[in-house]
Parts: C-alpha cells; structure tokens; sequence
C-alpha cells in the first residue's frame, strides 16, 4: 500500500455509479440508544452541523414517538437548506401520517417506514403471518407514497429473513412506490462476506431492483458494522446509514466518520465517495459527545483523542523524519487543530468569538453572553486556557441552555475530620432554594444536597471524573448517568473545582432526565394499519 495523502487527487475522476449517500441516524437510533437524550436545541444544533458537512440525508426522528420528536423533526425540516429531511415511521398509518406532518416544511422530504421480516420478529413481535406481513409492506409503502416521492422502506432484521421471502416484500415495496430499499443487520449478527452476498442476490434476483436505491444498516454488536456496511456497498448498496461516534442501540450502528474516511484514505481498494466534509468531523464529534454526554473511547478510530497521538519513542522519532511512517491520513484532513495556549484573563470579547469561530461554534445573544461570562471567570481562575477548556465551557453552555434546575452556589467543608458537610443554592424553575447535607465524603454530601432539595429516585449508575487539560488547575470534566425506571439519561459538568463539576453533572442529568419524563413510549412497535 501506498499512504496517500488524503488531500491529493484521485487517481481517477469521480463517476456517479459510485458515489454513496450518508444518511445519518444520529437523531433517531443514536439518540434511541440508553442515555443519549438531547434536547430540542440540541437536535437544532446536530442537524445544522449534519447540513452543513454534507450530509445527504437527516433522520431527524420518530415523529409519533412524542410530541417532542415531532416538534423536533418538524423544525429540522423548517430549518434544513441542503439534505432531504427524513422521519420515521412503523407500518401503522397514523405513524405514517404523522410523520409526512412533520417533514411537511422540508424542501427534500423522506419518509422512512419500516416492518419486520424475519420469522423470530413476524412470529413473536407482529404475531402475524408473513402473507399478512407481505401486505402490509404494500399498504404501508402506498400510504407513505401518498405524501412524497421519497420513500425508503426497510425490512427490519433484514439479515434473519429467509431470502425468498425478502425478494418477494423488496419488490413489492418497490412496485407500491419505494424509492430506498434498506436491509438492516438490526441485531448486529452479520458478517462482512454474508451481507455482500445478500445485497449481490437480492439485487439480482428482484427483477425491478433497478428501480431502487440499496441501503445497508448495520448495528455492532460484533464490532462488524464499518466492515459489513462496506461489503454492503461491495454488494451494490449505494446508501449507509451511520452516526456520528457510532452511537445508537447497544453496541451502536456504524460510525459515519469511520466509513467515510476508510473511503477516503483506501479509495483504490473501496473505489466509492461522498459528500461528506471531513474537515468537519471532528467538530461533529465533539458536539455529538457533548449533547449526548457520551464520552468518546480514547482509542476510537479518526475522532479519539489518541488516534493521532504517537506515545512511543520509536513512532516519535519516525514522525519527526516523516510522518507518513506512522500516519495514513493528516490530523488536519479530519480537522483536528493543534492544541494551542489560547488565551488568558487579558483576552477581550472579540479575541474570545474569534476564537468560538476557529473551534466552529456559532453563538450569539444571551448564549454568547453567558459564555463570555463563563471564560472570564475560568481566566480568573485558571492562568492558562486552551481550547479544550473553551470547548468544555460552551458545549455546557448549550447543554444547560434549557435547564430547568439550574446550581446557583455550593460551598463544602472537606477533610481527615468528617462528617464533610455541604451547602448548597438551587435555582429550581425561578425559585430559590437552599439545603445543607453531610455525608460520606464531600462527592456523597453534595448528591445528598441535590436529593434534599430535587426529590427523586433515581439510580446513580456512574460518575467519572477525568482531566479536560493537564495540571493541577486542570478543569475537572465529570460524566453522571441516571436511571428511573426504564429511562437512563447521562450529562457532563465542567469546572476547575471537582466538586462543582460533580454538582453540574448530577443537575444535567435530572434536567434530562424530566425531559424523558415527558416523553410518552410508543407502543412495542407492532402497530398494524
Ligand atoms: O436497526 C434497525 O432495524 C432499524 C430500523 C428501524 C431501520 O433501526
Ligand atoms: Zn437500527
């Protein structure tokens, strides 16, 4: 092999045979997945970013999940300028109403509706039989026609459906108006050489398969979903779904920045593009972690933290003489910018949104206001601010911007001598109010503060503690996950004292967690039409 800059030119020109549509799930399986809840705001902000790196297609969410998914995906389609604005739908009619509702103000819109195929989901999911399935498939892809042109259907668990069977449901979806054909490895069970084999046959045996686009979906549960995703399309799909960071049910679905690079950098081997921006990858990352609370592993291909550190001398001292010896594609072709000491207490407002815009932030009003604040009272604090730490202020300005609960002051008494004791001052929706709890240690004193004075029952499932940059006035960056009942939700806190951090984190979580409250779980999704 030989390491290719990932700037330079292709051998060969791009032809639009191979070109590859990324329709990206952040918004419905990534934030499906336990924890991952964003607010509205949040959602705003994702599909923005989506937009703007070249995404082709937003799955912006499952409209009649809640009236919250609805508004959600309904704004994104107001909002969008450049990708088709999809949604989500079940085979039930009134899913599908709905969602062509909510996608109505796209200037692109899809509508997404999916049934299972496989016998285990047809026998114990839908209890129907697969003649009754067959017509729904029909029913449902001629109702979703009735509101746009661009209709995907998918056979979910797709890869555990007998193969005649799936012809037959993918050529009448295509014949009832499907323009996107998806077969997902909903369960994460394929395997690379498998999955090429179904998109090869199904393409060839289907005899109005040329009609259609073909769409891989793939979960990890084995750690396969890059790999299989692109035997899909070795196959002849010409769509992946994927997610930044792959977040998405259990193990996740295949990470969109992990494809797009692996077409980038080996395009001789995988001889397909997309639009996609790869400068802005990392960016997407960052936000998507940030909105999420999903710490990304630091090991994770194209947007971990190590995944262009070189520790070892031997890697080092090749780097310095060439640094194609250890790297396949620059930091800066997926736009990772070197860290640099960026300001001090000295650094006034344009400094300080000159700098938001080099990061790729867009804040303005009271949300630029409060950061400015925000930075001047870290300045204080902290004699050197890098990026990362401007970066952990304001992903928790747009975390927080919704809060409902929100820390007003904290004050602990720590030490050998206990009990540790805590004094605590809450904002709670206008209101102010004050509780002092001990103990057993300041972390325990401060929850106990929070549980005095926000009711809950709540399970505390986690609570990580790492640095945002290095020294001991480091900012303390800490992640908390909550459960009640079935929902888990999990939010980040960010403050040079860990104590504070800690505080932030625990009220990120309850802000999230009552708006998951709110939201009404969509019946076992065996609706029929
Ligand atoms: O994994 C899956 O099967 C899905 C479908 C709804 C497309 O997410
Ligand atoms: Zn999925």
């Amino acid at each position: 092999m030989t390491a290719q800059h990932p700037a330079a030119p292709t051998a060969h020109a791009h032809s639009d045979k191979d070109r590859v549509v990324i329709f990206d799930t952040t918004l419905r399986d990534g934030e499906q997945s336990p924890g991952a809840t964003m607010t509205h705001e949040e959602k705003l902000e994702v599909a923005e970013l989506l937009d703007q790196m070249g995404v082709d297609v937003i799955e912006a969410g499952f409209p009649i999940a809640s009236e919250g998914d609805f508004f959600a995906v309904n704004e994104i389609a107001k909002r969008t300028k450049n990708a088709v604005v999809c949604g989500l739908s079940r085979a039930a009619f009134k899913d599908i109403d709905r969602c062509a509702e909510a996608i109505k103000p796209a200037a692109r819109k899809r509508i997404h509706t999916f049934l299972s195929t496989s016998p285990v989901h047809m026998k114990h999911k839908l209890q129907k039989e697969p003649h009754e399935v067959y017509e729904m498939v029909i029913a449902q892809v001629t109702r979703a026609r009735n509101y746009t042109d661009d209709v995907e259907w998918s056979s979910e668990d797709g890869t555990r459906t007998e193969i005649d069977f799936l012809c037959r449901c993918v050529e009448a979806a295509i014949k009832a108006g499907a323009t996107t054909i998806n077969i997902p490895d909903t369960v994460g069970y394929t395997t690379p050489e498998e999955y090429y084999n179904l998109f090869k046959t199904v393409r060839e045996r289907v005899p109005n398969s040329d009609r259609a686009v073909f769409s891989v979906h793939c979960h990890d549960d084995l750690g396969l979903a890059v790999a299989n995703s692109l035997a899909g399309v070795r196959g002849g799909a010409r769509q992946i779904e994927c997610t930044i960071n792959g977040i998405g049910e259990r193990a996740g679905n295949t990470a969109l920045e992990e494809v797009v690079m692996a077409m980038k950098v080996r395009n001789e081997v995988l001889p397909w593009w997309t639009n996609i921006d790869a400068t802005m990858l990392t960016r997407a990352s960052k936000l998507v972690s940030a909105v999420t609370s999903f710490p990304v592993q630091y090991n994770k291909a194209i947007v971990g933290r190590n995944a262009f550190a070189h520790e070892s001398g031997i890697h080092q001292d090749g780097m310095l003489k060439n640094a194609q010896t250890y790297e396949i594609m620059t930091p800066e072709s997926v736009g990772v910018k070197q860290t640099s000491l960026v300001m001090g207490k000295h650094s006034g407002r344009h400094a300080f949104i000159r700098k938001l815009e080099d990061l790729g932030y867009k804040l303005a009003g009271n949300q630029l206001e409060d950061a400015f604040v925000r930075f001047k009272a870290l300045a204080d604090r902290k004699k050197h601010v890098y990026d990362e730490d401007i970066e952990a202020l304001v992903d928790e300005e747009i975390a927080t911007a919704q809060d409902r609960i929100r820390l007003v002051s904290l004050s602990v008494i720590a030490g050998t001598h206990g009990p540790q004791r805590a004094t605590m001052k809450l904002n709670i929706e206008g209101r102010t109010a004050i509780e002092e709890c001990e103990g057993n240690g300041p972390v325990d004193a401060v929850f106990n503060c929070i549980k005095a004075l926000v009711p809950n029952e709540a399970n505390l499932e986690l609570y990580q503690v790492h640095a945002v940059t290095e020294g001991t006035d480091a900012q303390a960056e800490v992640s908390v996950r909550l459960s009640e009942n079935d929902k888990t939700v999990t939010a980040k806190g960010a403050d040079p004292d860990t104590l504070v951090a800690s505080a932030k984190a625990y009220l990120g979580a309850l802000n999230k967690l009552m708006i998951k409250r709110q939201r009404t779980k969509p019946e076992a999704m065996t609706a029929t039409p």
